[in-house]
């Protein structure tokens, strides 16, 4: 059974500790049997907040997702393909970035849409936060994030010592330190990363019960 996972990952930054810590967490993911990942970068995309215009309440047809025309088109077809959605953020005032909060507004034409709606309903979402410090806001990230896919109807990869995502920090054991010339320090986060592969295995898994289910 073949498993497709996607990653999302709402940094700004260009190969920064968010967009490493999720390509970690889809690494792990590929290592499990017949599981394909594919990332998207919102560093790389030019996505609008939600207009609340309500167009795809009324007018959303296949193939048309919403009203605006942006990247988001791109994305919206590998959200309906895939099995399961890993969503990254960094941590920013205690909550998830800007450019995440605009991606998961656009998600509305999921939940309201005439034509999509109830279409991510069923998939599996795991989230994934990156924090300067250790008590800077990345579980309160995590909430965010797993508050979006309950929202869409989506199962969430909680797990015994994961019960709220994966979690990274940045700065070297989250004490805040500046260290000038690391700038990938999350991949010294062992706990971070160990939480990461957990965190991947467990989507997987749950994206194998809920496939088999639905084919029995
Ligand atoms: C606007 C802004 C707000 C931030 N707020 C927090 C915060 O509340 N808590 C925290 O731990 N780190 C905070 N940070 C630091 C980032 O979360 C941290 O550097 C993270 O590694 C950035 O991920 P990146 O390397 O993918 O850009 C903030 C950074 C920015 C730019």
């Amino acid at each position: 059974m073949e498993i497709k996972i996607l990653g999302v990952c709402g940094s700004p930054i260009k190969r920064g500790n968010t967009e490493i810590f999720l390509e970690e967490t889809l690494k792990a993911a590929r290592e499990m049997e017949n599981v394909k990942t594919e990332a998207v970068f919102l560093s790389e995309k030019d996505i609008s907040d939600c207009q609340h215009c309500n167009w795809c309440l009324t007018g959303q047809k296949p193939g048309q997702f919403c009203k605006q025309n942006d990247d988001m088109n791109g994305i919206y077809p590998l959200l309906v393909e895939t099995d399961g959605l890993l969503l990254a953020s960094p941590v920013y005032f205690g909550r998830l970035s800007g450019r995440m909060a605009c991606f998961i507004d656009r998600l509305r034409a999921f939940t309201h849409g005439k034509y999509y709606r109830g279409r991510l309903k069923g998939k599996v979402g795991g989230a994934l936060a990156v924090g300067w410090t250790r008590h800077g806001g990345v579980e309160t990230t995590l909430l965010s994030l797993n508050f979006a896919f309950s929202s869409l109807g989506m199962l969430t990869a909680y797990e015994r010592g994961i019960s709220s995502g994966a979690g990274g920090v940045s700065s070297p054991g989250g004490a805040g330190k500046l260290v000038p010339d690391d700038k990938l320090t999350v991949l010294k986060d062992e706990y971070g990363l160990k939480s990461a592969r957990r965190l991947a295995k467990r989507t997987v898994e749950l994206i194998r019960m809920t496939k088999l289910g639905k084919s029995a």
